[in-house]
């Protein structure tokens, strides 16, 4: 007799995303002709970089040709990828990153929802809240929480609650715990932490012997100078943190699958008999054992953006988002909507009008102005009453969008 691994049934019917899809379809059925704008998931909608294209259609060619060919690669990901984002991302920047501390995979999502299994399932885990749901959903799935309580609430999990209130930048935990997951700039609120708030998580891990599990995913879209955009800019992290970053948000990779876990080998974590190990060899024996690197293609597109050219390609889409950020905040300003968000970030977190719950606000928003966005309570259950619009939408039908919910009244 097999048995299933019963944490899955702690988890609500269907991850996020595809709940939002599923109501969005349902609704469609019956209004076939509803001109719907999807402010909803964070999907890119811009092209690939012309670059990363050039760079590919050449990688394409080399496959075709016996002396180029390549079969597999190397799991950890070629050289002339992770040499660029080393000196890119981390030696240019003045930090000291080897290139056997990073890490190429298939993209950020899968590597913080892997990331875990390299810890001991009695490790307690804190989240803030709203927050990214795969931290969550993956540790609940290992059995490293209790059930769902009603509250929404996973038992055992330590909630880090960020809100208006304390400026979206949580309370330390007032309770022990050893794995802190952290997002900046954050999805959902599009908010970030500064450098002096960082560097209070840093201490509490340096004190109480925790990881941080940071995810720079958004890092391309931070405008401010003073926001981090790598944990590894706070004093002490080399030791404690383990970073993600992707090519999904930054060079339209959604589709096409790239990213990257930078784990310094300083960072250790102990044994139960009190001996420390190097998360990065760990890391290295699964990813081994479990992946077996990313396409060639696609990692010389991504390489690709590391040149002037693409650099400039890579920034000028970003501006082009951010220019719909502007537009998403201020509209919902002059609207006299509260919103957060959409300045380091291409998220915009606002208060649900007249106090209405997300999914009520999410059912009126589609049934009355035809917009898919995503409701906060979906990130946790700090995200009550919020609710987020991506900008990644093309200019003319986010404009369409400030345009109909201005129209609105709730
Ligand atoms: C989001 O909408 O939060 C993102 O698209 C999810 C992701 O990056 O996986």
């Amino acid at each position: 007799m097999a048995y299933i691994n019963e944490n899955y049934l702690k988890l609500p019917g269907s991850y996020l995303f595809a709940e939002i899809a599923h109501r969005v379809s349902a609704y469609k059925k019956e209004n076939p002709s509803a001109d719907i704008i999807r402010l909803g998931i964070g999907d890119v909608t811009l092209p690939l970089p012309q670059v990363s294209i050039a760079a590919m259609q050449k990688a394409v060619e080399e496959m075709a040709h016996k002396e180029t060919f390549r079969g597999y690669g190397p799991e950890q990901g070629y050289p002339f990828l992770i040499e660029a984002i080393r000196k890119h991302n981390y030696t240019d920047r003045g930090i000291n990153i080897a290139d056997d501390e990073i890490f190429i995979s298939d993209g950020s999502k899968s590597d913080c929802g892997n990331i875990q299994e390299i810890f001991s399932d009695n490790n307690t885990v804190a989240i803030t809240d709203p927050v990214y749901p795969v931290y969550l959903d993956t540790n609940v799935m290992a059995g490293r929480t209790g059930s769902l309580m009603e509250d929404g609430h996973f038992e055992g999990v330590v909630y880090l609650a960020s809100n208006a209130e304390n400026n979206f930048s949580p309370a330390l935990p007032t309770k022990h715990v050893d794995m802190i997951y952290l997002c900046c700039p954050n999805n959902p609120t599009g908010t970030t932490l500064s450098k002096a708030e960082l560097k209070k998580w840093v201490d509490y891990a340096r004190e109480n012997d925790s990881i941080i599990l940071f995810d720079a995913a958004y890092a391309a879209y931070i405008s401010e100078p003073d926001v981090p955009r790598s944990i590894y800019e706070i004093e002490g992290a080399l030791d404690v943190a383990v970073e993600f970053r992707s090519f999904s948000k930054t060079a339209g990779f959604t589709g096409t699958r790239c990213g990257y876990t930078v784990i310094p080998k300083s960072v250790t974590a102990k044994a139960k008999d009190g001996s420390r190990h190097p998360l990065n060899a760990l890391w290295n024996r699964r990813h081994c054992t479990k992946f077996n690197g990313t396409a060639y293609i696609i990692q010389r597109g991504a390489a690709a953006i590391y040149t002037d050219e693409g650099q400039a390609q890579v920034k000028e889409n970003i501006s082009y988002y951010m220019e719909n950020a502007r537009i998403i905040r201020e509209g919902l300003k002059a609207a006299g909507l509260t919103a957060f968000g959409g300045i380091n970030a291409p998220y915009i977190w606002l208060k649900t009008p007249s106090g209405l719950k997300s999914w009520d606000f999410f059912d009126k928003l589609l049934y009355r102005g035809n917009i898919v966005g995503t409701p906060g309570v979906g990130f946790g259950p700090c995200g009550e009453g919020y609710f987020r619009l991506t900008a990644f939408g093309d200019r003319e039908s986010t404009e369409r969008a400030v345009e109909r919910i201005t129209k609105l009244t709730f």
